[in-house]
């Protein structure tokens, strides 16, 4: 009875803070997100700036959100700076003011709309099914009282044409595990709750349409069907309408932001949505998947992904699930994608009827799983829109992504007590590899992985067993290298530019880190053509994770900027080694570039439970540090590194680690293979700890000694040259920062530069465009590498606003006549299927 009431004010309480803010109104009024330090009310601060509260913000610690009527200004920002400057004119004194409770601000955009992941398939062909399976089909159906009309059509749950090509459910179902107790949530364009097959399992207290502010998100455009959709293949019930989800006893809610404006703090509030009682949030859209977006969640919305794995679920951590992407035939990667490349969330591919990989499925080194969707010649057969309407049209990764959390809710309804890293391995240990030429190769985990597929596909049965006797993994642990300092020209052609950094056993038991699930790069690259790069990294086990593959339409004139990939592939390996990153310039043309640094995460278990700590949530001053470290220069190779291609089992003609092409140049400074002595210094770098190593005495590098003068009389150029180049850096970093982080120091040159800037501030009020336009102001003056963009090109920041795009996909496709595997190119939200309709 107690522990009844206590969730139910801990549901009261997360209701509260989402549902009862206001509704926005983005025409008449400017939204700002403030992290406010504890002791400072938010009506205070409210009063000082004239600002309306409206509330909490969602279960972001200390996060409110205040509104203004409309202005072309940041008032909030503006006040700061007034602020600083009567400060600087000694017209105010250093005593606190509410200001300084300020801690984050940042006023809401409307963002460019997210995508939804479905693809348009052809009708189903029509082959004869072996009778012995229909048999076995019906009997099950009989045991289980399944009387679902379509039932019998889907064969991503029962597959009689090709026996074995489908999520392998039924005997979990059989065994009485059916979703009761687990909570999904569809993040997507509606959830119709008044549908026959949903409305049963349908929650609506974890639902809320973020789009029209109502508590129901009942989809109102007429292409508001891909939610109701996916939410059919998750928990359609077992009735007599359509068909039957993969947990058809677990609850559905519907958290609606696809049809309409939203800003950050919206999307933040809806994958927080119900924290405690929506266990898994299911994600079928993303950035454009056109092969040259590079787009991540902004700041917001990641401290919200961080608040969920460490507080929702009771503390279990939420499951997040997103489509893998839509762009594979644009060239595009889901290491592109901020979301899908998240350590928090599971990245879904999909595989066609065949286990044929279909022409729409992103790949990339942070997919974990594949499973069915469209190709083939048929899709995913669903509940539709409508009180007894079904679909036979549902595809896309959209479509693949559900069905994952389908099993998912499964494994919860079974285990209650998983955590979401828990799932992550549960995933990886019971994935099932298939006989698909890709570039399979076995992990130190002793797993199959493959860039297209992940670690295979989904077997619901396999992870359903495996999770009823799986031990707990310990909680996560961390481990940082230095920023790595390169700034080197990157050869173009095979030849590629590495640069290492080994990680000893020290560093790693200081982290109190045991072994690597998820390893994130993050890295600056300054390039002419963002499409032409591609990036790998390899592990001291040697396996080579594709982080970045070249891309035909990315003509982005910047590289990387403080961009994150992220690998799962390394998942169980020690982490103890040589880590080499590989960039290279795959096309010979007059665009080219340098690297410039690189920053290794290791993410995995730690040793000793007790010693684990919360990571803090993420701030935007997280990459900021990169010249607060020595300049030390890495230590780089040219090497050429084998792309594993070929069947499962297929070895590798050559080692990896092999340095060739060792061409010592004024030009590329290249040095053959070095022991990365000089960066072992950084053990003191462990998890958050300020990085302040210093060089090591000179190494020997195990060579004789005319090759170390060589070496040295290298490296002696290098550091001229990178001591020039850490001017400019510096320099340039320093002003970024200045652009974004409030300092005194940024009033000084801020006054210098005030005729010049004034103008452009309203301009670039967004901290991103900010950023950019300021640097490269800067930037000019010292170092070309700026020349030619134009504002536009500079304002055109990933994450910053840009055109809708909705409904690209079909655009894309239809303009690249995409018409493989018989389906027709096409965003499925797009009326299409009313044809269809049963
Ligand atoms: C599929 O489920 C059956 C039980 O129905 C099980 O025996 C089999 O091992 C499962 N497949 C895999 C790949 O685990
Ligand atoms: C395949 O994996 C093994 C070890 O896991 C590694 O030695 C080899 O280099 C890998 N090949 C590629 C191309 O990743």
């Amino acid at each position: 009875m107690r522990i009844l009431n206590f969730w139910h004010l801990l549901s009261a309480a997360a209701l509260a803070s989402a549902a009862h803010l206001p509704p926005r109104n983005y025409n008449t009024h400017d939204y700002y997100a403030i992290h406010l330090s504890p002791s400072t009310s938010p009506s205070e601060l409210a009063a000082h700036l004239g600002l309306t509260y409206d509330g909490p913000l969602g279960s972001l610690v200390d996060h409110h959100l205040f509104k203004a009527p409309k202005h072309a200004n940041d008032i909030v920002d503006d006040a700061r700076q007034e602020l600083k400057r009567r400060r600087r004119k000694r017209e105010a004194g250093p005593e606190p003011h509410t200001l300084d409770s300020i801690q984050f601000t940042q006023k809401q955009k409307i963002k460019p709309r997210h995508v939804k992941r479905s693809v348009i398939p052809k009708d189903p062909q029509g082959v004869a099914s072996p009778k012995a399976a229909i048999q076995l089909q019906r009997q099950i159906a009989n045991t289980l009282e399944i009387k679902d009309p379509i039932f019998e059509e889907q064969w991503h749950i029962f597959n009689v044409k090709d026996t074995g090509n489908d999520l392998n459910v039924t005997d979990v179902w059989l065994s009485g595990i059916t979703g009761k107790g687990a909570t999904a949530c569809i993040v997507d364009d509606g959830l119709d709750f008044e549908s026959e097959d949903l409305k049963d399992n349908f929650y609506a207290q974890g639902s809320y349409d973020f789009n029209d502010h109502t508590d129901l998100p009942r989809p109102k455009l007429s292409d508001d069907r891909h939610g109701t959709r996916c939410a059919g293949e998750v928990a359609a019930g077992r009735n007599n309408a359509c068909g039957v989800g993969i947990a058809y006893d677990a609850k559905i809610s519907g958290v609606r932001i696809l049809s309409g404006d939203i800003t950050d703090a919206d999307e933040a509030l809806a994958i927080n949505y119900d924290l405690q009682n929506n266990d898994i949030y299911s994600c079928s859209w993303g950035p454009p998947d056109d092969g040259k977006t590079m787009q991540k969640p902004g700041i917001l919305i990641e401290k919200a992904m961080v608040t969920a794995v460490q507080k929702g679920r009771g503390g279990k951590g939420s499951i997040y699930v997103f489509a893998a992407g839509n762009g594979a035939a644009a060239d595009d990667n889901c290491n592109f994608d901020g979301y899908t490349n998240s350590i928090y969330s599971i990245t879904v591919g999909a595989i066609d009827k065949n286990n044929v990989h279909p022409y729409y499925s992103e790949a990339c080194s942070a997919q974990l799983v594949v499973t069915y969707s469209s190709g083939g010649g048929d899709a995913i057969h669903t509940t539709d829109v409508g009180a007894n309407t079904c679909t036979s049209q549902h595809g896309g990764t959209s479509a693949a992504g559900p069905i994952a959390v389908g099993t998912y809710a499964l494994v919860l309804s079974a285990r209650p007590e998983l955590t979401w890293r828990d799932m992550q391995w549960l995933t990886v240990m019971t994935a099932v590899p298939f006989d698909q030429p890709s570039d399979w190769n076995k992990t130190s985990l002793g797993k199959m992985f493959s860039h297209q597929f992940g670690y295979g596909k989904l077997d619901a049965y396999a992870i359903v067993e495996a999770a009823k006797t799986w031990e707990l993994v310990k909680p996560q642990a961390w481990f940082y290298s230095p920023w790595m300092h390169v700034k080197k020209p990157i050869p173009q052609g095979d030849q590629g530019l590495a640069s290492v950094f080994e990680v000893t056993e020290e560093m790693l038991k200081k982290a109190n880190f045991e072994r690597v699930e998820h390893i994130t790069l993050t890295m600056n690259i300054q390039h002419q053509r963002r499409g032409d790069l591609s990036v790998d990294l390899i592990s001291p086990d040697g396996y080579v994770s594709h982080l970045s593959t070249a891309r035909r339409d990315d003509e982005a004139a910047i590289g990387y900027e403080d961009w994150t990939f992220m690998s799962v592939a390394h998942w169980g390996e020690k982490g103890i080694g040589k880590w080499t990153v590989v960039v290279k310039d795959v096309k010979v043309n007059d665009k080219t570039g340098s690297f410039t640094d690189w920053k290794l995460r290791l993410w995995g278990e730690s040793i000793d439970a007790e010693k684990a700590k919360l990571r803090p949530l993420p701030d935007e001053h997280d990459d900021d540090d990169h010249d607060v470290v020595d300049n030390h220069p890495a230590h780089t190779t040219s090497v050429v590194v084998p792309t594993a291609t070929g069947a499962p089992g297929e070895k590798p003609s050559d080692h990896p680690d092999r340095p060739v092409n060792q061409k010592p140049s004024a030009a590329t400074s290249s040095v053959s293979t070095t022991p990365a002595s000089p960066t072992a210094d950084a053990s003191a770098t462990a998890s958050s700890a300020p990085e302040n190593f210093l060089p090591s005495p000179f190494p020997t590098f195990g060579v004789s000694k005319r090759t170390q003068i060589w070496i040295y009389g290298a490296l002696g150029l290098i550091l001229i040259f990178c001591g020039s180049l850490a001017v400019y850096l510096y320099l340039a970093r320093r002003k970024r920062l200045q652009s974004t982080r409030d300092n005194y120091e940024f009033e000084m040159l801020d006054d210098a530069e005030d005729d010049e800037g004034g103008a452009r501030t309203g301009m670039l009020s967004n901290a991103a465009g900010g950023k950019k336009g300021k640097r490269a102001r800067r930037g000019g003056e010292l170092y070309d590498a700026f020349a030619g963009e134009s504002d536009e090109d500079l304002l055109s920041d990933s994450g910053d606003e840009g055109p809708y795009r909705d409904r690209e996909e079909r655009d894309y496709n239809e303009k690249a006549g995409i018409n493989e595997d018989s389906d027709t190119g096409g965003s499925s939200s797009s009326a299409s299927s009313a044809g269809k309709r049963q």
